[in-house]
């Protein structure tokens, strides 16, 4: 059984110990996600390798914030890769530059609407303006849209409200933040089972370490797919 609404974030070191993982988890897992922890330990150069030797998708989550210019020409680079999602923050001017970088090509940009890490008084600390943090996250992806992007990034518990804007129709919901029920929340603060997520209206869910730093990643993942088959994971509103 295998199912691309799950991609597994590869957060470890270093590229061989992602191709160690990948080859554990095998055909259970169709699509990953690489990101900047990875980024000086052959991160794209595994990407490479998981898409063309191994037909798995590929999420390079870079979270590139910049001026415009610098954005687009970053994501040129990376559009040579045969990359499937891109993530950048969600702001517009960036959105726009990324749309410029990608033109003419397959990958996705998803926008990043507010960590999943982050709660209020984090958004306090870096002077994000005050309001209900699923507000301020439905604000943002509804700009993102507009902007441009293709999905957004954001908690499950975010994503029944940014499913509603018609804005999103079409458009992706990524959510991390995603622990199946009895497993550790790490540094995650706005969580919910993948299950719920999907029924939440996300379209893929981002696992980690759940899976990665199980003892049994196979079975962790297998566990996963099976939640997702489960009635708790049917989205009432499907399309
Ligand atoms: O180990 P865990 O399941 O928490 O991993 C979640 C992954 O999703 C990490 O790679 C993290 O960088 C990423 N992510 C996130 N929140 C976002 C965007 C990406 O946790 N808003």
């Amino acid at each position: 059984m295998s199912d691309d609404r799950l991609i597994v974030a590869l957060d470890v070191p270093d590229a061989l110990t992602g191709l160690q993982m990948a080859e554990r988890l095998g055909d259970t897992v169709t699509f990953y996600k690489i990101g900047l922890g990875m980024l000086t330990g052959g991160g794209l150069a595994l990407a490479n390798e998981l898409k063309q030797d191994h037909g798995k998708r590929i999420f390079l989550d870079m979270k590139l914030f910049d001026i415009g210019a610098t954005v687009e020409a970053a994501v040129r680079g990376l559009a040579q890769f045969d990359l499937d999602f891109l993530t950048v923050h969600g702001d517009p001017n960036v959105i726009r530059a990324a749309r410029e970088g990608a033109a003419g090509k397959d990958m996705q940009i998803l926008a990043v609407t507010i960590l999943t890490s982050l709660d209020r008084d984090d958004l306090d600390a870096a002077m994000i303006v005050p309001g209900d943090i699923p507000d301020i996250v439905t604000a943002r992806a509804a700009r993102a849209f507009e902007a441009g992007a293709d999905g957004i990034v954001c908690s499950p518990n975010e994503a029944a409200l940014v499913r509603t804007l018609p804005q999103a129709e079409g458009r992706l919901i990524v959510t991390p933040g995603v622990r199946p029920a009895g497993s550790d929340a790490g540094d995650q603060k706005r969580i919910a089972t993948p299950a719920s997520a999907i029924a939440a209206g996300a379209d893929h869910v981002v696992v980690g370490r759940p899976i990665h730093r199980a003892p049994d990643p196979r079975a962790a993942a297998e566990a996963i797919l099976a939640e997702l088959q489960s009635p708790q994971a049917q989205r009432a509103n499907r399309v």
